[in-house]
Parts: C-alpha cells; sequence; structure tokens
C-alpha cells in the first residue's frame, strides 16, 4: 500500500471511531489541521518538479477531499444520534395521568348542555343541530312566520346585508326552533329531539345579551298530546332541579308554528338575592317564573317539513339555557356569562373530571 493510502486508511479508521463532537475534532487537527499529516504533505508541492506535480497534486488534494467529506459525514452523524438521546430524554406521555388541579373550568352553559342531553338521553331523545347562520325559510316561514307576519318583528333578528347564491336572506337564528324543521326534512317521524345552542337577538341589558342559549325539544310521533309535553318537561325539570317539589304552570299564550302554545311557568321562591326553584307559585312566599316556550306543533309546521299532519301530530319546546343555569347554580347578571373573567369562571365554573351522569347525579359540584 502506498503512503498515501496508508494515510486514508488511518484517516478514515480513526474517524469511524470517533464518540463524540471534540474526539472528531482531534482527528480533523491530525490530519487537516495547520500541524496535520496532511497539510504537511500538501506543503510539500511546492518542492516538487512539475512532472511530479502533476500526479502528486491530484493524488493529494483528492486524499484531503476524502477524508474532508468522511468529517463532514460523521459530523451530521454524530448530530443525529445526539439530537435522538435528547428527543428520548424529552419525551413527553401525554397519557400520563392530569395533575390535580387543572386550571381551566368547564363554563355553566357548557356544563347545563351536557346535563340536558344526559337527561333527555335518558327519556331517548338524540342530540340535533343546526346551523347558527341560517336562512329565512327554515328560521320563519317554515314556522308559520310568512314574509308579513307580525311576529317576525318581535325577533329583532341580525340580518346580513346580502342575499346568497340561490338568493335567500340570510341572518343569525333568532331561535333554536329551525332545527325542528331540518330535523324533520331530514329523518321524517317519528322524531325525538332535543337541540341546544346559540341564539341571536338585537337586544341587550341586565337580562338580555344580543347572543344567548336555547334547547329545542321535538317530539313528532302518532297520538302525541299535550300530557305527553307537560309529562315531559315535569319529569326533565325534576332531574335537572334535582328536587321533586316542582311545580309547573303550563299558561296559554300563541306561538305561529304551535297550536295550542303554552308558557312554562315554574314555583320558586327568593332565598335572599337568589332565586330557589320548588313549591307552587301562588302559595304565600313562592312566585311563578317563566322558562320558556311550547305547544303542539302546528299543523302547517308539519308540512312545510314534509310530514303528514293526518298521520302524526307532536309538541315542541324551547327553553333559556342560561335562565335555567341562573336558577340553578345562582348567578344574578346574564352579562356577566360572556365576559370571560377568569374569576368569574373559576367560581360558577365546573370541573373537566366532572361529567354529569344520572348515576353519580348531574348537578355536579360547583
Ligand atoms: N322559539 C320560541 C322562542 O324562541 C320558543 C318556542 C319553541 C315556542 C318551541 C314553542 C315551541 O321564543
Amino acid at each position: 500500500m502506498s503512503d498515501l493510502e496508508q494515510l486514508k486508511s488511518d484517516a478514515l479508521t480513526q474517524i469511524e471511531a470517533a464518540g463524540d463532537a471534540d474526539a472528531l475534532e482531534a482527528v480533523r487537527v491530525a490530519f487537516l489541521g495547520k500541524q496535520g499529516s496532511i497539510s504537511v504533505l500538501l506543503k510539500t508541492l511546492g518542492k516538487m518538479t512539475p512532472e511530479e506535480r502533476q500526479t502528486q497534486g491530484p493524488a493529494i488534494q483528492g486524499l484531503r477531499a476524502a477524508v474532508a467529506d468522511a468529517i463532514a459525514d460523521k459530523k451530521t452523524t454524530l448530530e443525529n444520534a445526539e439530537l435522538d438521546a435528547r428527543l428520548a430524554t424529552e419525551k413527553l406521555d401525554l397519557t400520563l395521568p392530569a395533575p390535580d388541579s387543572p386550571q381551566g373550568s368547564i363554563h355553566p352553559v357548557s356544563q347545563v348542555m351536557d346535563e340536558l342531553a344526559e337527561i333527555f338521553a335518558d327519556l331517548g331523545f338524540a342530540v340535533a343541530t343546526g346551523p347558527e347562520i341560517e336562512d329565512d325559510w327554515h328560521n320563519f316561514t317554515a314556522l308559520n312566520m310568512a314574509e308579513t307576519h307580525p311576529a317576525r318583528a318581535m325577533h329583532d333578528t341580525f340580518y346580513f346585508p346580502d342575499v346568497d347564491a340561490d338568493g335567500r336572506r340570510m341572518l343569525l337564528r333568532t331561535h333554536t326552533s329551525p332545527v325542528q324543521i331540518r330535523a324533520m326534512q331530514a329523518q321524517g317521524a317519528p322524531i325525538r329531539i332535543i337541540a341546544p345552542g346559540r341564539v341571536y337577538r338585537s337586544d341587550s341589558d341586565a337580562t338580555h345579551t344580543p347572543m344567548f342559549h336555547q334547547v329545542e325539544g321535538l317530539v313528532i310521533d302518532k297520538g302525541i298530546h299535550l300530557g305527553h309535553l307537560k309529562w315531559t318537561l315535569e319529569t326533565f325539570f325534576k332531574a335537572f332541579f334535582e328536587r321533586e317539589d316542582i311545580t309547573l304552570r303550563l299558561r296559554p299564550s300563541y306561538f305561529p308554528f304551535t297550536e295550542p302554545s303554552v308558557e312554562v311557568d315554574v314555583g320558586y321562591s327568593n332565598e335572599g338575592d337568589r332565586r330557589v326553584v320548588g313549591g307552587h307559585g301562588d302559595e304565600p312566599g313562592y312566585d311563578w317564573m317563566e322558562l320558556g316556550g311550547s305547544g303542539m306543533v302546528n299543523a302547517r309546521v308539519l308540512e312545510f317539513a314534509g310530514i303528514d299532519p293526518d298521520e302524526y301530530q307532536g309538541f315542541a319546546f324551547g327553553l333559556g339555557i342560561d335562565r335555567i343555569a341562573m336558577l340553578k347554580y345562582g348567578m344574578n347578571d346574564l352579562r356577566a356569562f360572556f365576559d370571560g373573567d377568569p374569576r368569574w369562571l373559576r367560581h360558577y365554573g365546573f370541573s373537566p373530571f366532572d361529567q354529569p351522569t344520572l348515576s353519580a347525579g348531574v348537578g355536579a359540584k360547583a
């Protein structure tokens, strides 16, 4: 083996053996540093005859390049190994149990929606949803409110300035009732759903915010009557407020999409500045509070949604979620629900680990 080949094989062996960046640097200095053996060889080129230089030049330069390349490759290998080792020590096991005191909390509105879903699931109701940006037809027309219907004026609707590609007038839904139409169109009869969600009206004071929450309920089947509605609401409220002494009052009312229509009042009493449900609203010390609207689904609405009113009938209700949340958990200003103040959320929020279940009690500890 020539001297050059020997030198190259020595260099490559040492490079291969270098276990870390420092060792590799030492090898580099030994061969390519100022006094390194290859650098010294390069200097000998100047004293050679032109003929010698013509063969030795490329050979020594080739040796230098091969060794430099091998060092660069080894450097990359060492760096990758170092990164892998670091990643291995910094690994985060996401399957570990979460800390004892988590920072976030579940908003009372979300909590109440989970409670609703749990209670109604037990009664055989599925959860349905619909868009918050709704069209005029689903929000009004199909609910028996024609273009000129005076009830439209009561809704303080947020309209979008333009019509959509199909010429439909778009709006922010003013109630969850359009989900009735969508559910009936999508699945036909029989039907048993609730539809919790956000609704919007141009209205703002201590008891009204421009965005608030409702839960719609809809049951369509054969032979459904007002008695089913009253039983369902009573059973729901008893489970929700976790007390048996709930008294409902169904008061005659008017909604274009139900006939007959009834407003739902519940008995309550004042405890300090807090209203507590329970008892008969006509007894001394008690009063009635309105929780929402309901009634038997108007035959015209069934027709709009493609269901034969001679075969099927049903009831519907719409309750204010924020209202029943305030009643159950004792808040007195609706606006604070949507301020996003972390102190309010810490006080009224719920642990994410405290999922409402019927067996453990839907009213999780605050
Ligand atoms: N959609 C009505 C409202 O928001 C409430 C309602 C729902 C009434 C279902 C009757 C039946 O005021």
